[in-house]
């Protein structure tokens, strides 16, 4: 999709469908309140097009309701969609996000390939901010999972253009409008990788994407694979790759802005963690098919565990955009990439692992995998001098009973850490939900054999998971994102196609630029 910024008044360019937003401005709460449907913009001539119609009292301007006027009086457009954003007093960013999404969605299945959104102009929001929420919930939109189609349902948008409101500052827009098309553009990329199945993206196959990917953006990129493992003495990691055929991969991207790094890091930095300049470390978990290995997974869904890379997707994305958007601190990207199987050479419960930390951990689950990978790889991200980490892993079934689809879980051990993430996902919109760690959980982890085991029980699963990573973050200001509900998508909404979410770019990438 290409974008284009433009600053002319939208009534009188020629488009196949220009895209307004309204709200509904009726604020008294009585039952028989009626809504009242104001369109979001200054446009003289859009609201006279329209002010028939929206007087006829059918459309409410209910969050995501469309309503579409063909040969609009007075338009230069050949079609007017009015998208409805909910009430006006509550409008957020989300609700532009989303209206955005919406009208690409409502014009790809009808052939539509070019369209003007008509940012919306609000009292309560700034005009650069509403652009670049519009931006991102276009690219969101216009992303179908559809990719192995011979015939694909509906192609994508070709021009989408986004008309600025009169008055607003050019610079600011123009740089919050460029903000937004990378940072959608680079959701779809992790949404394009979890969208792969497990035969087409092997962990070797991601670590190419990663590698291209990298390429692309410039930033520093290794992919490393078995012997770089046994190396390191990654035994937890290997131990899950270890019953595939298919090779694992470490992926470890590195940017370092000029002028904040003095060169690669060469020594491990833990014992300093809190002097000098932060170095942010992104760990995700890229499992390319979770069978769940010898404690194998029943077969009714097995097929979604395809999406159990999700968490590494997330940070390629996120690392992809900090590589376009320069923040001023250094940042290293690891993802763990292995499929999990059960064969010959596969781990078996009861087997003990020692992980590069040095702790020994009894397998009682082969399916609880995520955490023996994320395991190496937050100890290798301390080993590069990470000062502070955070990963994403589709880790437990357990989040997504305690949350459900709606909110992700996140977890901390610094307080600190975990309010910059929280303030992040204003302007995100991602919903995240803080759980708890303790001592009491942790207890759930002993082993009679070993250091822990890699399962807790029944009970707190979420949680328990969490303080197993909680070991190999260890006293690093570290924050947890149990992201296996929110990052797949059950049920087509308006704005979003049903498949991958890619939940994470966008709050990681925005904790990232606090620093
Ligand atoms: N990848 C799964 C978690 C998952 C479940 C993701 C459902 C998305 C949807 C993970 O590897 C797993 O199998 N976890 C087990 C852990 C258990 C064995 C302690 C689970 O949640 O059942
Ligand atoms: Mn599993
Ligand atoms: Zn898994």
């Amino acid at each position: 999709m290409r974008t284009q910024l433009i600053f002319s008044p939208v009534s009188s360019l020629e488009t196949e469908l220009l895209a307004v937003l309204a709200a509904d401005s009726q604020t008294a709460k009585a039952l028989d309140a009626k809504p009242q449907p104001v369109l979001l913009t200054r446009d003289e001539a859009v609201k006279a097009a329209v002010a028939g119609v929206l007087a006829g009292g059918e459309f409410k301007a209910g969050a995501n309701e469309t309503l579409l006027v063909h040969a609009p009086a007075g338009l230069q457009a050949k079609r007017l969609l009015i998208v409805g954003v909910g009430k006006q007093a509550k409008i957020t960013l989300s609700q532009v996000r989303n209206a955005a999404g919406t009208a690409v969605r409502f014009g790809k299945p009808r052939g539509i390939r070019e369209l003007i959104l008509a940012a919306p102009e609000l009292e309560s929001l700034p005009g650069r901010a509403c652009v670049r929420a519009a931006v991102e919930g276009a690219f969101v939109g216009d992303f179908d999972p559809d990719a192995y189609r011979s015939n694909r349902r509906d192609q994508g948008i070709d021009l989408l253009r986004v008309a600025a409101g009169a008055g607003a500052d050019r610079r600011q827009v123009e740089s919050a409008f460029a903000e937004g098309g990378i940072i959608g553009e680079s959701q779809n990329f992790a949404r394009s990788l979890v969208n792969e199945p497990g035969n087409k993206l092997t962990p070797t196959v991601l670590g190419e994407r990663a590698a291209a990917m990298a390429a692309e953006v410039g930033l520093k990129c290794e992919v490393y694979s078995t012997a770089k493992l046994h190396e390191l003495k990654m035994g937890a990691f290997w131990a899950v790759s270890q019953g595939s055929a298919e090779p694992p991969a470490l992926v470890v991207l590195r940017y370092e802005p000029a002028g904040v790094t003095d060169g690669p890091v060469l020594h491990p930095t833990n014992e300093n963690s809190s002097a000098g300049t932060p170095v942010l470390g992104l760990v995700g978990k890229g499992i390319t098919f979770d069978t769940g290995g010898i404690s194998i997974k029943p077969a009714d869904n097995m097929e979604k565990m395809k999406y159990d890379m999700a968490g590494g997707a997330a940070m390629l994305g996120a690392m992809r955009a900090i590589a376009l958007l320069k923040p001023r601190v250094r940042v290293i990207g690891i993802v763990c990439a292995a499929e999990n199987m059960p064969s010959g050479t596969a781990q078996k419960p009861g087997d003990v692992q020692t992980a590069m930390s040095g702790k020994t951990i009894e397998i009682i689950n082969t399916d609880a995998e995520g955490r023996l990978v994320l395991a190496d790889g937050l100890a290798y991200a301390r080993q590069l001098g990470a000062t502070h980490l955070i990963d994403a892993a589709t880790l437990t079934g357990a989040c997504v009973v305690a949350l459900g689809m709606v909110n992700a879980g996140a977890f901390s051990n610094d307080d600190a850490t975990f309010a910059k993430f929280d303030a992040a996902l204003a302007a995100s919109g991602e919903k995240f939900w803080r759980l708890p760690l303790g001592d009491e959980y942790a207890d759930m982890i002993k082993s009679d054999i070993a250091d822990i085991k890699n399962t807790g029980g029944r009970w707190g699963g979420a949680i328990t998971a969490a303080e197993f990573l909680h070991h190999f973050a260890e006293d690093t200001p570290w924050i947890h994102l149990d992201i296996a509900g929110a990052a797949w998508i059950e049920d087509a909404r308006p704005y979003i196609a049903k498949g991958p979410s890619g939940i994470g770019v966008r709050s990681i990438l925005e904790w990232v630029r606090s620093y």
